[in-house]
């Protein structure tokens, strides 16, 4: 298993594997500050190849923060193992999630996030916003890190393949065509307005966890994403 290690940011770092049964890269971020923060856990098979490849970049041991997108194999599957190799890791997610799955499913008391909530890593800064059923899970979330204004989409853009670890190109067709095939984002009359919130940030990166890093016109991105998710909840 081939773990590919990438600088998207200064000091950010993605972490991809592609898995030929799923057809699709499993991505996951490392800020790396004062105190490291983790973005997605990856799941369970994953976890000896991701800690392999995070020891390229720095000792697993100083992970601060284990954070994700929403409770769900390849976003939090393997958050305990990752509590087992750092011992000052805490888990941080989104209130409704702690409530939910986190505050149950963890070997260590989780700390729960408010929408909008920042919290400081020290060199870096890192937003959490709550984006509920978007993509799915009503503990949905996303983060933002300000200092380089990067977004963390989870798995908004999922693409089939794997196609590098930066583009330019077009990330809208290849997610709708995969949304098209397998219905993985929860359509709902929330779902167009949430995406279009995410575009009033300042966007330099869009980090996505099933598809190269763009670093494109992201508001553009969300944009007609989301207009093309308005367009299939009307039908
Ligand atoms: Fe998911
Ligand atoms: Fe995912």
């Amino acid at each position: 298993m081939d773990t590919r290690v990438d600088e998207i940011a200064p000091n950010i770092y993605r972490f991809s594997t592609f898995r030929p049964q799923a057809g699709i890269v499993f991505n996951q971020f490392l800020i790396d500050a004062d105190e490291p923060l983790l973005f997605h856990t990856g799941q369970k098979w994953l976890f000896p190849h991701l800690h392999d490849a995070m020891k390229r970049v720095m000792d697993p041991a100083r992970l601060r923060w284990i954070t994700f997108g929403h409770y769900e194999a390849d976003e939090s599957g393997a958050m305990n193992d990752w509590l087992g190799v750092a011992p000052d890791a805490v888990i941080a997610h989104g209130t409704i999630g702690v409530r939910t799955s986190i505050a149950d499913q963890a070997d260590r008391e989780p700390r729960a996030l408010k929408d909008g909530e920042v919290f400081e890593l020290g060199g870096k800064r890192v937003r959490y916003i709550y984006t509920p059923h978007v993509p799915h899970g009503w503990d949905a979330g996303l983060i933002y890190e300000e200092t380089t204004k990067t977004l963390f989409t989870s798995d908004l853009f999922t693409r089939v393949g794997d196609d590098g670890p930066f583009t330019e190109s077009d990330i809208v067709g290849p997610a709708l065509a995969m949304e098209d095939h397998g219905h993985a984002t929860a359509l709902t009359p929330a779902t167009a307005p949430t995406i279009r919130k995410l575009a009033d940030l300042p966007i330099d990166t869009l980090a996505l966890m099933h598809a190269p890093t763009f670093r494109g016109d992201g508001k553009k991105a969300l944009h007609d994403l989301a207009n093309e998710y308005a367009q299939r909840l009307i039908g």
